[in-house]
């Protein structure tokens, strides 16, 4: 049998070959007699994406001593969960696109999106009945603190006094988690050492910071044949992100005329190419990515002390790959 298409940074043969099912068990797991609601539900999956949650969830489960069973269902429900936060994230961010097509908001309206949203999180919670009581409360907590980052972020709209530390910590809440919570239970699921379990969580934390560190960064400077979301939502929306506070914490007239262009509601789309454009030059969005790097380097050395093999070095890889993306 040949080695099943994967990511590039997915070393992990049987991690490659169990992601080749996620997409049918997907699909059997959203499957819904309203064609109104399967249609919503399937909509992005069929797009693809880059399923890293369900892939971590593989590959840590390769640091353990067992084979569980059901992995994939617990790497579909993760896959759900977070497109479940993708169509609740696009209402709130008033996004148009996703993954290279419209999203499901603007496609079908948000009241919609919103309902759809709310049936992938009941079939990702189905999926996880099959397991033992703690992978259910291991992901209630996961998407508290993702509701509570997200929420933190819509009640910091517009406010250009957010400090670095505060907006880390939104970061987290509403994306580490995600990218924590698959490492942790594919360790858990497959047996692994309490040490092994937190390097893995640690890796995944740090991971998430540093992937929604370079997303932020992209925002700014990326484009949208490369993201498949167009650019420049987060300014926007009010959503200052980190090379935007630090431009404005400087003294200086660039500062003075982003925070200008920032006051106007609704800015056309050229008072949004201006930010990004002083916003680029003035080093912070390099800045910004050196951060990123630094991160996934972080995230790297938890795996120290993890037996090196094709599981490691995807990981390792997959922390190179987060921050040095194009989309
Ligand atoms: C998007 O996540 C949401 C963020 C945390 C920035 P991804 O960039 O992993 O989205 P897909 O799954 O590849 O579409
Ligand atoms: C979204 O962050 C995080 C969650 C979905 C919880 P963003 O708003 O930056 O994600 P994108 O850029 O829309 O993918
Ligand atoms: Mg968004
Ligand atoms: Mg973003």
């Amino acid at each position: 049998m040949g080695d099943p298409i994967g990511p590039d940074w997915l070393a992990s043969v049987p991690a490659r070959e169990a992601l080749a099912g996620l997409d049918g068990r997907m699909r059997e797991a959203v499957a819904a007699s309203d064609p109104a609601l399967w249609a919503m539900a399937t909509a992005l999956q069929r797009r693809g994406g880059k399923r890293i949650r369900p892939a971590l969830l593989l590959v840590a489960a390769e640091f353990g001593t067992a084979r569980p069973a059901h992995l994939l269902d617990a790497a579909a429900a993760l896959e759900l969960l977070h497109l479940a936060s993708l169509y609740h994230d696009d209402v709130m961010d008033r996004a148009v696109t996703r993954r290279h097509g419209p999203s499901v908001n603007a496609e079908w309206g948000e009241p919609a999106a919103v309902v759809a949203g709310t049936f992938l999180v009941a079939r990702a919670i189905a999926l996880l009945a099959a397991f033992d009581d703690r992978y259910g409360r291991e992901a209630a907590s996961a998407l508290v603190a993702l509701c509570t980052g997200q929420l933190r972020e819509t009640e910091n709209a517009f406010y250009t006094g957010l400090t670095e530390a505060e907006h880390l910590e939104i970061i987290a809440g509403k994306t580490a988690t995600l990218f924590e919570l698959p490492c942790r239970m594919g360790a858990l699921l497959a047996g692994a050492s309490p040490a092994t379990v937190e390097a893995l969580a640690g890796y995944g934390h740090d991971l998430g910071v540093a992937f929604q560190l370079t997303d932020d960064a992209l925002d700014v400077r990326g484009s949208y044949a490369a993201l498949g979301k167009r650019p420049l939502t987060d300014v926007r929306e009010g959503v200052y992100t980190m090379s935007v506070l630090r431009l404005l914490a400087r003294d200086t007239a660039v500062a003075g005329r982003v925070r200008d262009l920032l006051e106007v509601r609704e800015p056309t789309a050229a008072e949004l190419t201006e930010v990004a454009e002083l916003v680029v030059a003035s080093g912070a969005v390099d800045e910004v990515l050196a951060e990123a790097r630094s991160r996934a380097a972080q995230a790297a050395r938890r795996l120290d002390p993890l037996p090196s093999g094709p599981a490691r070095d995807s990981l390792v890889r997959l922390a190179d790959y987060a921050v040095t993306r194009a989309g």
